[in-house]
């Protein structure tokens, strides 16, 4: 296997397959060799490297990890000053079209002042670049439009295509050297790539100065607080878990101990230039900062793949709409996009204001966390009598809504974070997911603020509360004479995915439980008008409503009825399975725990918790009730569900298809025995996209998962054999 006899000869070949394979892992993110054979060349080397210790160099993979602890970090000073970006505030698209009239304002000062007298103090001699003359005469301007990642600011220096140091932003003028940490990131080049990139005749610059961000991906930074909450449990005093990606990975760069900052997960993304060698000495002469980013990648440095060309206002307005619309769904964390003006003599014609560019705008997203107080812990009861803590809190727009609440989940989760009341808290909400409190700041912890602890009695209804063995919620005993479980039980059965009566909202059903008018569910159907318009906020009109929505509600499927019983651990999805394998609600309600656990994804929890169910008298009474009052559903026969044509087919459907709703094509599918499942992974089989496919078809298409249109998925529906190439 090793052919070449000179030792020198070996490590340099050993050092370009390994630094080839790092980039295809950690940047292409398409691995080609095998880890195990990764590991063996790497042992190769460092043996040698041990061996001829004079063949040892900065750029070498071995270098990657190690080093001293260091006291401190020694400081660097900006060759050229890493320079802030004015932030755009305005989150809504009037800010792109504002940050374009800037740039075009100034532009036309520059012209004015070329108009001015010679002798006049604000008369310009040399005339606008060709470029901004063509802006003025009304041609769009070229940019480029980033992600703003949300980490922190690198510099990276290359003296010859190789490493030579990395620093800190700071101050701007001088930062810190961190060069041992930032070698430990994978994704950063040790040396330019040279061969094998985009660019084969890119001649390697005397010096190269690369800006970027560091990051922690978003299922890394899981990862790394649940190691540490592991660490904590086991009594590590030292460990902590962190707020958010963006603390942790700051935390990781300056780690004094290289051996830690290299066992942080870290990504990099670059995007801009320091010190760059001009190109009369033997410099790169881009035009563009788009040119300058296929560059950087053609060396090895991940950019981006969101960066991209945008022509005039109107497409940074789209580009920030279609950013954020991924954005709870990319890897990593970013508070908006970064607009910059795309020719270099552009950006050059308009230069700085104090230390800010002209030429870039920061365009930020509504903050995904705020700083709030907590003026109260409630205890809420649920559907099922789980008793869930929830933080009221001062209110504060976070997310793009105004949030007031912010769930606990349990005993456990309000320990474990300490939050008290009183407490001054970081609050997250991103996207549609429930608000959250990250973190409390003890520093601003009112003194004498006590612990939370779970009531002993039910709050609403005044029940004993338990915490079964094993389990880590506590739970109201009062069953459904609980006005609380009875309510929550009542919206259930309601709901849309339920019995989908519309009308019956919290107000309603409040009022219907308190005032004793409900009982159980099928009271509910046994409503008459005069009784509903005297409530409060009802009028004869929302009550007739509310009466024909519950008469439609009584035509239904088997699997909604049985989802909308409300039985612990049967959800909108082991409900249809267990529909589609009875087929009828007597062969359910008689099923034994074997017989249960047939049903395909039914363990042994979920068939305890429906045989416990049907095994009340009280259930079973609910359920001939309502069938008295008139609920149907088409009875079919046990499906022999290994038959149907997509049984153990995983799907997940993504963007917009030509003619189906989404939901419309989760029924088809599932219709076929599919599942339809929310995320993108090794085990999905197929995945349907429609226009505007985002990150789930760039997920599936690097995993290597068949893609289908909406053709193709109907073709596979009606057994045509699928489109070519399927199993
Ligand atoms: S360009 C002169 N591009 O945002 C322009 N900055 O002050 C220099 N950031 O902390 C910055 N993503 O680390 C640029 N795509 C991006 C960025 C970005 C994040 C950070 C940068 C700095 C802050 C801007």
């Amino acid at each position: 296997m090793n052919t070449e006899a000179n030792p020198a000869d070996r490590v340099s070949r050993l050092r370009a397959q390994l630094n080839r394979a790092a980039h295809q892992y950690y940047t292409l993110d398409a691995p080609e060799i095998p880890d195990a054979e990764y590991d063996r060349l790497f042992q190769e080397l460092q043996a040698l490297e041990a061996a001829h210790p004079e063949l040892r160099t900065p750029d070498s993979p071995t270098q990657r990890v190690g080093g001293a602890v260091l006291d401190g970090f020694a400081p660097v000073r900006h060759r050229v000053p890493m320079l802030s970006i004015r932030t755009e505030t305005d989150t809504s698209p009037a800010g792109a079209e504002k940050f374009d009239e800037q740039v075009r304002n100034h532009l036309a000062g520059e012209q004015r002042r070329c108009e001015l007298k010679a002798s006049e103090p604000r008369h310009r001699a040399e005339p606008l670049h060709a470029l901004a003359l063509a802006a003025l005469a009304g041609q769009p301007i070229a940019y480029v439009a980033e992600p703003k990642f949300d980490g922190l600011a690198i510099s990276l220096r290359y003296e010859h295509g190789v490493l030579v140091q990395a620093a800190t932003r700071g101050d701007g003028e001088t930062g810190e050297d961190v060069t041992q940490n930032i070698r430990t990131i994978g994704q950063v080049p040790l040396r330019l790539r040279t061969e094998g990139g985009a660019s084969p005749t890119l001649p390697v610059p005397p010096v190269l100065e690369v800006r970027g961000e560091v990051y922690m991906r978003r299922d890394d930074f899981e990862a790394l607080n649940e190691a540490q909450r592991q660490k904590m449990a086991a009594g590590d005093k030292a460990a902590k878990t962190f707020v958010n990606p963006r603390n942790a990975a700051a935390g990781a760069v300056r780690q004094l101990d290289p051996a830690i900052a290299a066992s942080r997960p870290l990504s990099f993304f670059a995007y801009g230039l320091g010190e760059v060698t001009p190109p009369a000495e033997g410099g790169p002469d881009w035009a563009s900062h788009w040119q300058a980013l296929q560059a950087l990648k053609a060396w090895g440095f991940p950019v981006s793949a969101l960066a991209r060309q945008a022509s005039g206002a109107a497409e940074l307005i789209a580009f920030h709409a279609e950013v954020a619309a991924q954005r709870d769904a990319l890897p990593f964390d970013i508070d908006g996009v970064v607009y910059k003006v795309d020719a270099l003599a552009l950006q050059r014609e308009l230069g700085f204001v104090t230390r800010e560019p002209r030429w870039a705008v920061a365009h930020k997203y509504p903050a995904q966390e705020q700083l709030t107080r907590v003026q109260a812990i409630d205890v809420q009861v649920g559907r099922t009598g789980k008793l869930t803590p929830v933080a009221k809190l001062a209110p504060v727009f976070v997310g793009g809504v105004t949030v007031t609440n912010a769930t606990l989940h349990n005993e456990l989760e309000a320990r474990r974070k300490d939050v008290r009341v009183g407490d001054t808290v970081i609050v997250r909400r991103a996207g549609d997911v429930i608000p959250e409190v990250v973190a409390v700041l003890p520093d601003k912890r009112p003194p004498g603020a006590p612990e939370f602890t779970m009531p002993a009695h039910c709050p609403v209804c005044g029940s004993a509360v338990l915490r079964e063995e094993g389990e880590a919620d506590h739970r109201c005993t009062g069953g459904i004479s609980c006005p609380a479980q009875r309510k929550q039980a009542l919206l259930h059965f309601a709901s849309r995915k339920a019995m989908d009566i519309e009308g019956l909202g919290d107000k309603l059903v409040e009022q219907l439980v308190d005032g004793n008018v409900v009982r159980s569910l099928p009271d509910l159907y046994r409503l008459g008008l005069a009784p509903l318009a005297a409530l409060e906020r009802m009028a004869e009109k929302s009550a007739q409503n509310l009466l024909d929505s519950l008469q439609a509600s009584k035509h239904t499927t088997l699997a909604r009825f049985l989802y909308a019983l409300g039985i612990r651990h049967v959800g909108e999805t082991t409900a249809k399975d267990l529909a589609r394998h009875f087929g009828r609600l007597d062969a359910v309600m008689d099923a034994n725990l074997d017989q249960l656990l047939q049903v395909p994804d039914v363990g042994p929890v979920v068939a305890g918790s429906i045989h416990t169910f049907f095994a009340q008298p009280h259930n079973r009474e609910v359920v001939a009730q309502l069938r008295a009052v008139g609920l149907t559903w088409p009875e079919g026969e046990p499906a022999a569900h290994a038959l149907l044509p997509l049984t153990g087919k995983t799907f997940v459907i993504t963007g917009t298809l030509p003619s189906l709703s989404r939901e419309q094509a989760k029924d088809m599918l599932e219709a076929a025995g599919a599942k339809v499942a929310g995320s993108v992974s090794k085990k999905t089989h197929y995945l349907v996209a429609g226009a505007e496919a985002g990150s789930k078809l760039e997920k599936a298409q690097s995993l290597g998962v068949p893609v289908l249109d909406e053709d193709g998925m109907r073709a596979l529906l009606a057994g045509g054999g699928g489109p070519p190439g399927m199993p």
